[in-house]
């Protein structure tokens, strides 16, 4: 068996929560004026109703809408490999699989929340949306989305990228977007950054700020946010309950599952689904490994408690692993994985020992990709070449140990806009920066402390 694709009959009909089944109830956001609890109210000039009422369910199970079930039919369900190329390449007595999500029509897992998002906008009566995109993954995703429920939409995109990935760019603008590289003189923002320092790469918290920003401002705009929140992790939970099926038709069962994180989206919508086994005492044994660039170290560097989700605070202050809201990431080229924090319910996760983390250069992780593409043929997007770095860890770990432990992970996209980063690699390798512990400090030092 090389591979076990399912039926469109088998793509789900309902989202997972996980929140009702969390080790302890989530803490609420606080809004980032008052530094008090957050309520619905307080996110409807950035969301929709529908949206907001998701972000806050205690409802184990949410029904997918027929026209978001439609749309995903496109490319869902996805293919589930074994990778047995790979696991002789790293002659591992482990059994891999992978679950990808690269064949959708942007590329990668954005567009299951993409297109849930776009369908509500437009439900509500919405014009036009406006987001942030760190890789271009998601701006295109959210470009995607826009098309198909005929939603303006425009991309605050973190300038590296935008200079690093052109193609990306002109994909979004194919899809008819309008993209802009962030900081922009476009939002007070933007301005603020710029007089700071002219020549900002920018970074997600900042892109966000503006996004967030622009939507506020206009009575016709909401936001779409690609990653972090519950809602976006709730709509990428197809994926993780397409693989439990697979893997039940391939009579494996993961002992190890593993998602490369930047705030935690395809991660948990992989993940989660298998978690909830764990959390229900059914697979009490399944470990999870969420893996992180050592650039931007969120959860195994950063510290727990209430930060901005942006830099100019403008949107929720939420409870996470942060690096600081002022933090900017050297410019690595995983773009979809510079962000200061990650989603409240992985973190929490973490802190409940349930999910394990681990960090990685970038120069490493390439290597992990070479390798994937030179046995297993799909070219990885740098974002989840992390995740091929644990893998390669855990077949080790199995070699050694002498069992056949069964690995499952996330490719979650392709990495063909992504070449000028490969022959950059190819020629010589990455630049591995050392992220001095002060850098943290300093930007850590900068939380806002909750009132009461
Ligand atoms: C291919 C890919 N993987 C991973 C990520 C990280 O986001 P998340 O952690 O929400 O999956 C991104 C974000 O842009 C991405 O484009």
């Amino acid at each position: 068996m090389k591979k076990v694709l399912l039926p469109e009959t088998d793509l789900p009909e309902r989202w997972y929560n996980i929140l009702p089944d969390l080790p302890e109830p989530p803490a609420p956001y606080l809004h980032p004026a008052t530094m008090q609890p957050l309520g619905p109210a307080d996110l409807a000039p950035i969301f929709p109703q529908a949206i907001i009422a998701q972000e806050v369910s205690q409802e184990r199970w949410i029904q997918i809408p027929d026209q978001v079930r439609d749309i995903y039919k496109i490319w869902r369900p996805t293919p589930l490999y074994r990778a047995e190329r790979l696991e002789k390449a790293l002659d591992t007595s482990a059994r891999i699989y992978f679950k990808y999500e690269g064949g959708s029509p942007a590329g990668s897992h954005k567009p299951n929340t993409a297109v849930a998002q776009a369908y509500y906008n437009a439900q509500e009566g919405v014009k036009r949306l406006t987001t942030e995109t760190g890789a271009g993954q998601w701006g295109s995703a959210l470009a995607l989305a826009g098309t198909f429920f005929g939603l303006e939409v425009t991309v605050y995109m973190v300038r590296v990228s935008y200079e690093q990935k052109p193609y990306r760019r002109a994909l979004m603008e194919t899809w008819g977007a309008t993209v802009y590289a962030s900081p922009t003189d476009r939002t007070n923002s933007g301005r603020a950054i710029l007089a700071r320092d002219a020549d900002s790469p920018g970074s997600l918290g900042i892109a966000i700020s503006e996004a967030v920003e622009d939507a506020a401002t206009r009575d016709d705009s909401k936001y779409a946010l690609g990653s972090v929140v519950n809602h976006v992790l709730l709509h990428q939970t197809v994926i993780g309950q397409e693989a439990r099926k697979q893997m039940e038709l391939a009579g494996d069962y993961p002992d190890v599952v593993i998602g490369c994180v930047g705030g935690g989206s395809n991660f948990a919508g992989l993940a989660y689904p298998f978690m909830a086994d764990r959390l229900s005492g059914e697979r009490p044994e399944t470990r999870f490994i969420a893996a992180e660039p050592a650039a931007c170290p969120t959860l195994t560097r950063g510290v727990y408690g209430y930060d901005f989700g942006d830099t100019a605070g403008v949107g929720p202050v939420v409870r996470m692993h942060t690096l600081g809201h002022n933090f900017v990431p050297d410019p690595i080229h995983a773009g979809g994985l510079r962000y200061h924090g990650d989603a409240p319910s992985l973190c929490l996760l973490v802190q409940h020992g349930l999910v394990e983390a681990r960090a990685y250069a970038q120069n490493q992780c390439f290597a992990e990709a070479l390798r994937f593409a030179r046995t297993e043929g799909f070219l990885p997007a740098p974002e989840p070449s992390h995740a091929l770095r644990a893998v390669t860890e855990e077949a080790a770990a199995a070699r050694e140990a002498g069992d056949n432990r069964v690995i499952l992970f996330g490719l979650c996209g392709h990495g063909h806009f992504d070449m000028s980063a490969y022959d950059a690699y190819l020629a010589g390798g990455l630049e591995d920066l050392d992220l001095p512990q002060s850098r943290i400090d300093q930007a850590i030092q900068e939380l806002p402390t909750p009132v009461g």
